[in-house]
């Protein structure tokens, strides 16, 4: 498994229509919008990991430091309603390649001696990527893969006798989706564990104000608008995506990357905002009829919101999807926060 090589990526029929479907629901609305999972072809996959290296991009190098200085911590806290023969299994929702990941698997290794790990992705490649991380790099982990959009489907509880579950869901992935729903990923999570079961929630925090915050509006302007243009160039690329999959003719240059912060919403919102007056065409295919969409000069697509939270926020996310926040560590500027909640 750790070996296994995938074939290059060839996007399959299904999530052709899928990506139709959304292009043309969001490209028709007014205002126009496109969904942040159009992201993540093979390019914007890469892009995102280029992202999460910046110097501007705070969150993933800030998460990563939380749990470098409190993984036994969250475990032993995760472990705390165990019987004394009893084992938490990891379950991690978006798991990606995993790099954050192993510094909590090895402390799963610690305090009980081997873990078996779950994680879920709809992309298979970085699914195998993770578990080749996770097996050279961590002895004790038993990795099985499933391959499943956890905002849709069941998850792989596979559970063991004398087990409880500890849920990841980090990187801030929940900050993708508005407050509604962001409930309903969380209440389907809810739905598939058992009381006392664990959720680690790892969430970017809103600016603080105030004159000695350490987290400015600036600050998260710089990181969804970085000096070397890599935000730039992964918003653009969901163009040059429906480019290749639906053979649109989005040409790159007539748009313009956009980040703006939304205090109402408490959000970051990207755009991609058009340079002059222009049409673009999507042409006919088994998902439906061509689609011609004219823009004005100035006219945008919204192409992502990212929510960042206040702890009330956070407490309030968890207790409508039935968890109950049991602790929450930050790092010392307080920019990102994990907490652990239990399900009641
Ligand atoms: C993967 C949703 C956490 O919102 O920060 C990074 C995606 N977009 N830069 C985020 C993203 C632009 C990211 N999440």
């Amino acid at each position: 498994m750790p070996s296994t090589i995938f074939a290059p990526e060839s996007t399959p029929i299904s999530t052709i229509e899928a990506i139709a479907h959304e292009a043309r629901a969001g490209l028709a609305a007014t205002p126009k919008t496109l969904s942040p999972w159009l992201f993540y072809d093979e390019a914007g996959s890469r892009l995102f990991e280029e992202i999460t290296e910046l110097p501007e991009y705070y969150l993933t190098r800030t998460e990563r430091s939380i749990f470098a200085a409190h993984a036994d911590d969250i475990l032993h806290e995760a472990a705390r309603n165990q019987g004394p023969a009893g084992k938490l299994t990891l379950i991690e929702l978006g798991a990606g390649t995993a790099t954050k990941t192993g510094i909590l698997l090895a402390a799963a290794v610690r305090q009980q001696g081997s873990v078996v790990y779950q994680p879920v992705d709809v992309s298979e490649t970085a699914l195998a990527e993770a578990t080749d991380n996770i097996l050279s790099n961590i002895p004790g982990v038993t990795v099985r893969v499933q391959v499943a959009d956890y905002t849709r489907q069941a998850l792989p509880l596979n559970r063991l006798n004398n087990t409880r579950t500890l849920a990841l869901y980090i990187g801030s992935s929940i900050g993708n989706f508005a407050p509604e729903d962001a409930r309903d990923v969380l209440r389907n999570l809810r739905a598939q564990l058992l009381p006392g079961d664990t959720l680690l929630l790892g969430t970017d925090l809103a600016p603080s104000g105030g004159p000695n915050a350490n987290k400015t509006v600036a600050t998260l302007l710089a990181a969804y608008d970085d000096a070397a243009g890599t935000t730039a160039a992964f918003n653009l690329n969901v163009l040059t995506r429906l480019n290749r999959d639906l053979g649109a003719d989005f040409d790159t240059e007539n748009f313009r990357h956009r980040a703006c912060w939304n205090p109402t919403e408490s959000r970051i919102e990207m755009h991609l905002e058009s340079l002059t007056a222009q049409r673009v065409h999507i042409p006919a295919n088994s998902a439906g009829p061509a689609l011609t969409i004219d823009f004005t000069q100035g006219e945008s697509i919204h192409t992502e919101n990212s929510y960042k939270f206040t702890t009330t926020a956070v407490e309030a996310l968890l207790s409508s999807a039935n968890f109950k926040s049991t602790k929450s560590w930050q790092d010392p500027q307080h920019l990102f926060a994990a907490t652990l909640a239990t399900a009641i």
